[in-house]
């Protein structure tokens, strides 16, 4: 891609992929057809589709975005053990498959380099649900051949993943289940809110308890997806460092309240709209901190957009990542393109400076590669990034979106590796 131009016009944002993947996986709750709408058209919910398939659920509509899972009466409970390893939301099967199947065999799940991520909260929250959990040949063994029984589960941190997986065991649960400290993240709403749908009792959606009171069945719905706020976020970003003029559609701005905060802090104008919100940046960026933390704080999948944003700007700021630790490898990246970073443990200071200066670089996950797609628009010259599998795990096509607001940028098959 070529830097320089300025982004202006609109775009569309889709459903989230991190509520996607989870409702695909509480599809499994029930037998028959779930239908989703607004699921974004992006290589994960392709793998998460053939995990589905291999478990006997008929998927169609895959790249539609509306998406249709027929589930047996008895799904397979066997998830298959390289599709699990190529994507970490593969392990959200875990807790619905115990509740369909009272047996579940999942691998340790792979996905983006970004940190050691654990599984700790999700295999003792199920064990306080009356499963046992063994680890043998690469795969979690889940099972509970009595069902599980409600109980109080404190997690000692608020991860997304462990309290999907215990809610959805739980909602088939005997009795009622008490998820302490659980995550808040819009995303978690939206699967309360298809369970809900299906039949499940859930109170305290969006608040860091979660009451459970299990059900014997569930019954299929249609559900529409959340807006993905990464998504909106990275475009609104897009809009502050090319000095652009970009309305963002189908956002919910109530979910991005802290990440458009810290654009108009860094000297945008951002104004709501009926669907979504606009961003208008006439001037050079000020620098901004920002600490990732759990939902409502700002969410790391938002920190390399912001390390970027605060590369060019016009002072200095903090970054500090308390989620993922290696997501400050994105940095390196960055640094070739003339940025000035410097880090210290999970603490990264940014100088910006006036330009940055096109080079090839490589994504190491889907944020990072969001992250420098945006470097790539304002950085003087030609920049190449690889990896762009990493992004597409992530982006429903965010080469035609950024060239229909006017960015220069084309996607080229990558080169077979050298070495
Ligand atoms: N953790 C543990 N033990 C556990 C669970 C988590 O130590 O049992 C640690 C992790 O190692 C990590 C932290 O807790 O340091 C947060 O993990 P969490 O479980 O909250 O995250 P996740 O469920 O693995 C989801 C998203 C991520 C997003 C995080 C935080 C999906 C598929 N992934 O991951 O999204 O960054 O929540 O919001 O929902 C992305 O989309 O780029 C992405 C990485």
């Amino acid at each position: 891609m070529t830097g320089g131009a300025r982004l202006a016009g609109e775009v569309r944002v889709t459903g989230a992929k991190n509520s996607a993947l989870k409702l695909m996986a509480a599809a499994l709750l029930a037998e028959g057809v779930t239908v989703l709408d607004e699921v974004p058209r992006i290589l994960d919910v392709s793998i998460m589709s053939e995990l589905l398939r291999r478990l006997g659920c008929v998927v169609e509509g895959v790249g539609t975005g509306t998406l249709s899972i027929d589930v047996p009466a008895v799904p397979g409970h066997e998830a298959d053990y390289d599709l699990v390893r190529s994507m970490r939301a593969s392990i959200s099967v875990l807790g619905p498959l115990l509740a369909r199947c009272g047996e579940v065999h999942v691998a340790f799940p792979g996905g983006d380099a970004i940190g050691s991520r654990g599984l700790d909260m999700h295999i003792d929250g199920l064990v306080k649900l009356g499963a046992t959990v063994e680890n043998e040949h690469g795969y979690l063994i889940a099972k509970a051949p009595k069902g599980l029984v409600g109980t109080s589960v404190w997690l000692d941190f608020p991860s997304v993943g462990a309290t999907e997986n215990i809610l959805m065991a739980a909602v088939l649960a005997k009795g009622t289940t008490v998820i302490d400290n659980a995550a808040r993240e819009p995303e978690i709403v939206d699967i309360c809110a298809m369970l809900t749908a299906m039949g499940a009792k859930i109170d305290g959606a969006g608040t860091s308890m979660l009451e459970i009171h299990g059900v014997d069945g569930l019954a299929p719905v249609r559900h529409r997806t959340v807006p993905d706020r990464i998504v909106a976020a990275t475009f609104a970003v897009a809009a502050a460092v090319t000095h652009g003029d970009v309305m963002v559609r189908n956002a919910r701005s109530e979910h991005l309240e802290i990440a458009l905060d810290k654009l108009t802090a860094a000297g945008a104008a951002v104004s709501a709209l009926d669907d979504g919100f606009r961003v208008v940046m006439e001037r050079r960026p000020h620098a901004v901190d920002v600490v990732t933390l759990p939902y409502p704080g700002f969410a790391t999948d938002m920190q390399p957009q912001f390390a970027v944003l605060n590369a060019v700007s016009d002072g200095h700021a903090m970054i500090t990542e308390n989620i993922f630790e290696a997501r400050f490898v994105f940095l390196q990246e960055l640094l070739r393109l003339g940025a000035s970073i410097r880090t210290d443990g999970h603490h990264a200071i940014v100088r910006g400076v006036e330009r940055l200066s096109g080079a090839p670089v490589v994504a190491t996950d889907v944020r990072a590669g969001a992250g420098l797609v945006l470097a790539g628009l304002v950085a003087d010259g030609e920049t190449l990034v690889s990896g762009v599998h990493h992004i597409d795990r992530g982006y429903d096509d965010l080469v035609s979106q950024l060239t229909a607001l006017g960015g220069s940028i084309q996607r080229e098959l990558e080169p077979e590796p050298r070495f």
